[in-house]
């Protein structure tokens, strides 16, 4: 997969792709991320990007010519391309938007920027996406956060198991995990980690994943619809609950 980021502050934007494991997949060629320079595609002296509101108003408009030649190029670079507009009035970036994104062969994401974009580029825009409830002073962040989103779900850049077991990947809070010392200054790992028993410890595992969905997210809770392994780890979970009473 390749995404392309079109921002004026491409410095700020390119740590996105040097570090960890999506560092370590661009460097392997698991993935590709480029990033470009509006002012790169402007052709007046000054590199102008921005542009006074018609009809007035606060703040400066992100002029559309820009948007339009990063989109022809990467277009006759690339070939097709599905692209994004970072905004805060777009539709709610979350997992399942990122999983259908990473499916995509090119994906060309536009940081809005200033007091707005003008209107006419949303005809080269195929989704608005907000990353949450409040305003960026760019978009830069946002398309950096789903820049990352995006990447953990292509194939090869993060190990297959540790996505599924992602919080929210399946509506389900992940679990607590611990590292050595065993006893740290008195706080210690639970004991059933340490036990080898390796089909209690997915039952505990599993049950401490729900008991935290149920505490802090009712609303996943509520909707879930159990498998198997979670009725079981929930019924486990309710009979230590009676044990650590009695
Ligand atoms: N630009 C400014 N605020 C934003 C947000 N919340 N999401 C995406 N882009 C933005």
């Amino acid at each position: 997969m390749r995404i392309l980021i079109a921002t004026i502050f491409p410095e700020f934007v390119a740590s996105v792709r040097e570090y960890g494991v999506i560092g370590q997949a661009v460097k392997n060629e698991v993935l590709q991320i480029e990033i470009l320079n509006f002012r790169d595609f402007t052709e007046d002296k000054h590199r102008v990007v921005d542009d006074y509101p018609y009809g007035g108003g606060p703040g400066m408009v992100m002029k559309p010519e820009p948007f339009f030649r990063v989109y022809n190029y990467c277009s006759e670079k690339y070939g097709g391309l599905f692209t994004v507009l970072t905004s805060p009035q777009g539709i709610r970036f979350d997992n399942s938007v990122a999983k259908s994104l990473s499916q995509k062969e090119n994906l060309l994401i536009f940081c809005g920027r200033y007091e707005g974009v003008d209107e006419r580029v949303s005809k080269i825009v195929d989704l608005e996406l907000s990353i949450g409830d409040y305003v960026l002073s760019g978009g830069e962040l946002a398309a950096m956060v789903i820049c990352d989103v995006v990447s953990r779900f292509v194939p090869k850049v993060v190990e297959e198991e540790s996505v599924k077991r992602d919080s929210f990947y399946s509506d389900l809070l992940d679990y607590p995990h611990y590292t050595r010392p065993a006893d740290f200054n008195g706080m210690k790992v639970p004991e059933i980690l340490l036990s080898g028993d390796h089909e209690k410890i997915e039952l505990y595992r599993t049950a401490e994943s729900l008991k935290r969905t149920a505490l802090r997210r009712p609303d996943l809770f509520i909707k879930r619809q159990f498998s198997e392994q979670e009725k079981k780890a929930l019924i486990w979970l309710i009979r230590e609950l009676k044990d650590n009473a009695e």
